[in-house]
Parts: C-alpha cells; structure tokens; sequence
C-alpha cells in the first residue's frame, strides 16, 4: 500500500521535477535539513541544561522556553518542509523504510513532549520554577526526551541503510 502510494507519488510531476534537477537540489535541500538539526538540537540542549540545572541559572525556566521555544518551533517547521520536499523528490526511498517511520513516530512524540511541557510552565509557572523543575523525575524525564532527539538524528542517517533492521524493513522485501 505505501510502496504503491510512493511509486504513485514519484511519478507526479512535482517529484519528477526534482528528480530531473536531482544532483542540485537534493543536496541543497539536505544541507538545510541539516543546519536545521542544528538549531532544533541547539535549542532542546539549552532548555534541558536550564531544567537540570547546569546551564542558564540566571534565568528563570519561563526566561529560557521563552527564548529558545522559538528557536525550536521555527527548526521544526524548517525540517518539515525540507523533509517532505525530500519526501516528493525521492518517495520509494524515504517511505519504504523502517527508519523513516520510526522517526517520524519519535519526532510526532517528541512535538507533543514539548508543546505539553509549555502549556503546563505557562499555566502553572510557580509551581515549575520552585517545585517541579528540582524533582529528579523531571530531570530524568528530561535526559530521556532528549536521548530521543539523538535517537530522531541517528534514523535520519539510517534511512540510507535500512537494511540494517533485517526483516523489519519494507525495503528489503522489496
Ligand atoms: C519533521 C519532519 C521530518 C521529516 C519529514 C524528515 C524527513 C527526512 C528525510 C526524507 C531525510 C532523507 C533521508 C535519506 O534519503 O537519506 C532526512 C534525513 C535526515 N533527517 Fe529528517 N525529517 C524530519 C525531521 C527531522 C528532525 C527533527 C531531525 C533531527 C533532530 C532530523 C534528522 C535527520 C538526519 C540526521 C538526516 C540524515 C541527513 C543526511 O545524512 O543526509 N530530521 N529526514
């Protein structure tokens, strides 16, 4: 079903479009993708070094969200759209893959992670900077989300080598 939806979807013309600039525009694209990692991975560190309470002490937890949230709404926004156009642009590749959906499952999860965290420091924002931020399941909650994020990256490579994951990957049935 998603190999025929990715055959499909490479024989549009937006796909095929790219498919024809593909030495230029691949890897344009990938370098974005990339920076992106950087900010959105840049970001994540800060906002788990001020809840572990080893960086950024001199700001309040609402201080350090409010800065680097930002930073971190727009990275994943950059990386959506570079990773769909990846996407259009080489589909049986990306879509018949364990990596790929793996990823996408750990970035969905980590997305709502980090929305619910906001919600909950904006409304109960006392209750985070004096009580919640010095209880050590929020610390360990917090190096658990961001072993995702690493986790997130290190599928991103291995969806070029799928093959690892044996029998769980669509492509090697192929
Ligand atoms: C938000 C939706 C995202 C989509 C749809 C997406 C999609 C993709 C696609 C299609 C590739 C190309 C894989 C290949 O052909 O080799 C890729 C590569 C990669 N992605 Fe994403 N991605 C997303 C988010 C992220 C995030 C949040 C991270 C990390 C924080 C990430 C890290 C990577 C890495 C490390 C690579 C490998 C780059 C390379 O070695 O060339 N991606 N992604």
């Amino acid at each position: 079903m998603v190999k025929q939806f990715a055959e499909w979807l490479s024989t549009t013309s937006p796909s095929v479009f790219i498919q024809n600039h593909n030495s230029r525009v691949i890897p344009a694209i990938q370098s974005i993708h990339i920076v992106g990692i950087g900010v959105v991975l840049g970001s994540v560190f800060m906002i788990y070094l001020r809840i572990l309470g080893w960086a950024g002490l001199d700001q309040t937890l609402r201080q350090t969200t409010d800065r680097f949230g930002p930073w971190l709404t727009g990275g994943l926004y950059v990386m959506l759209g570079t990773g769909v156009f990846m996407v259009i642009g080489e589909p049986v590749r990306e879509l018949v893959t364990f990596s790929f959906w793996l990823k996408m499952f750990l970035v969905a999860l980590s997305t709502v992670f980090a929305v619910t965290f906001r919600i909950s420091l904006r409304k109960q924002e006392r209750r985070w900077e004096e009580i919640l931020v010095k209880r050590r399941s929020i610390k360990g909650l917090a190096i658990l989300t961001f072993l995702i994020w690493v986790c997130i990256i290190i599928l991103g490579r291995l969806i070029a080598y799928d093959h690892i994951w044996g029998p769980w990957s669509p492509a090697t049935k192929a």
